[in-house]
């Protein structure tokens, strides 16, 4: 393929606040609901304590000290010559309880260096407003299912975009909202399994999207607002049409949330399953206005895996921000935590939203959490980083040069090593970056340039015609 990528493509790298930051109760911050989340390992699920327990380990609240050496991670990341960085506001360094009329002007400050960084190095930010860091403080009102944590955050919302108006153009309303369906307590401080309280509660957040995207519209029609898709994709598990029907209700239940944001409107499907299951929704007059008047201007997904689904897949709710399948699929390889390398589907997986949506799309996580090891000489030997990253790219290429999908940028997860959502480890490494620290938060925190970080740079500086 000898086409290269669109001109002002976003190439870069993504990361979230409560997985690099540290620094968790600095300058006012309050606690998150990462901030009570024990280790795990692929073995152990991740614990959450009700409140920080001493002589308990909580990697967030040290991760890899971003708080302070932000300076030096986004200058690496200039030096491979990001054109985009996507970032993470820690809601809780702004609005520390989440309920505050007034924001904490510390935490803006923190906030106003990192984009003056960005800028000096000419790279644009691309912000989620929450990435699993809900205000621990809005539990008292039941988080999400409260609709009154709406106007938190759209309080929080309008603050952001006034305080950063001409300086973040892109945003995203929620990471991987669907992830209420996997791992609730992550998507929004819901520790529950019942459907009632999830639906409740991604009705919020579908509200909250809604109206955020008209508000930063208002502020500054410059502004392009993006939902955001944990990318679940399965394949049947064979052409026994009930395994093809178990595989689409499957995807139902994952990409009904693109529906509703991109659309404006919950898919005829979705009710029929609220009506069957008994759930009701908690709409009020005007709401109906507001999904679609609030419709994204891009949707942005993460692309890790596959899954495989059938009539007898017992699915169960682990793995990628939680969901395991009960199939593997035998033409493909796993790495070392178990999730399936398919870098054809990536092109499947643009092919398939873009058909359904008619949308521009952003891969904004793709990546491969692996151990490395730092080799005396300070280097890292990272080569399945960079295989998994070229195949990746050489099918997203062929997703924009042979099939005309728009892609507005590609943020591989995560330029430098952080903290790994669902098991909290840092041996779970994606870093173009090493960083010097290991699962009890031991080490020096030097960063060091892997393999991939040169490698990377070329394929940018190439604009993809080197991969
Ligand atoms: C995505 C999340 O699902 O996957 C990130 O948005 C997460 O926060 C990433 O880090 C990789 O998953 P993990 O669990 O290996 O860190």
């Amino acid at each position: 393929m000898s086409q290269a990528f669109p001109e002002h493509f976003l190439w870069g790298g993504a990361t979230a606040a409560n997985q690099c930051e540290g620094g968790y109760n600095e300058d006012g911050k309050g606690l998150s609901t990462a901030d009570i989340m024990t280790a795990g390992s692929h073995d152990v699920q991740r614990e959450i304590t009700k409140e920080v327990i001493k002589g308990r380990y909580y990697p967030s609240h040290l991760a890899i000290d971003h708080y302070h050496r932000f300076e030096e991670d986004i200058a690496l990341f200039a030096e491979m010559g990001f054109k985009c960085y996507r970032m993470s506001i820690n809601w809780t360094r702004i609005f520390p309880q989440g309920d505050e009329k007034e924001p904490n002007e510390a935490g803006l400050r923190y906030y106003d260096k990192v984009f003056e960084a960005c800028q000096k190095h000419g790279i644009e930010p691309l912000v989620t407003l929450s990435h699993f860091e809900t205000p621990l403080g809005l539990l008292k009102y039941g988080s999400w299912t409260d609709r009154r944590v709406v106007d938190f955050y759209l309080n929080y919302s309008e603050v952001m975009f006034k305080r950063y108006k001409g300086k973040v153009k892109y945003w995203i309303t929620f990471n991987e909202i669907n992830v209420m369906s996997t791992k609730s307590w992550m998507a929004g401080g819901i520790d529950s399994d019942d459907e009632q309280v999830r639906m409740t509660a991604a009705y919020h957040q579908f509200l909250a999207s809604a109206k955020a995207v008209q508000m930063a519209h208002q502020i500054d029609p410059e502004n392009k607002v993006g939902m955001m898709y944990a990318g679940h994709f399965s394949y049947p598990n064979s052409c026994d049409p009930e395994d093809v029907q178990a595989n689409d209700d499957f995807m139902h239940k994952m990409l009904f949330y693109c529906d509703v944001q991109c659309r404006g409107y919950y898919p005829a499907y979705k009710l029929k399953e609220f009506e069957r299951e008994g759930i009701v929704l908690p709409t009020q007059d005007g709401d109906t206005e507001e999904l679609v008047r609030g419709k994204v201007d891009f949707l942005s997904y993460s692309y890790y895996l596959t899954h495989v689904v059938g009539k007898e897949t017992d699915l169960v709710m682990k793995g990628l921000n939680g969901v395991k399948t009960g199939y593997n699929n035998p033409y493909l390889p796993t790495t070392e935590w178990g999730w399936t390398i398919n870098p054809m589907g990536l092109r499947y997986s643009l092919n398939l939203l873009y058909d359904r949506y008619q949308i521009p799309l952003m891969i904004v996580e793709n990546g491969m959490g692996a151990v490395d090891r730092l080799e005396e000489d300070g280097t890292v030997h990272d080569d399945y980083r960079i295989n998994y990253l070229r195949e990746h790219i050489q099918e997203m290429k062929k997703a924009i040069n042979v099939d005309g999908v728009p892609v507005l940028g590609y943020t591989m997860w995560s330029p430098v090593d952080i903290i790994s959502a669902s098991t909290g480890e840092m041996k779970k490494r994606y870093g173009l970056i090493y960083v010097d620290v290991d699962d009890q938060g031991e080490g020096t925190y030097k960063r060091v340039r892997k393999d991939s970080f040169y490698w990377y740079k070329k394929v940018i500086l190439s604009n993809g015609e080197y991969l």
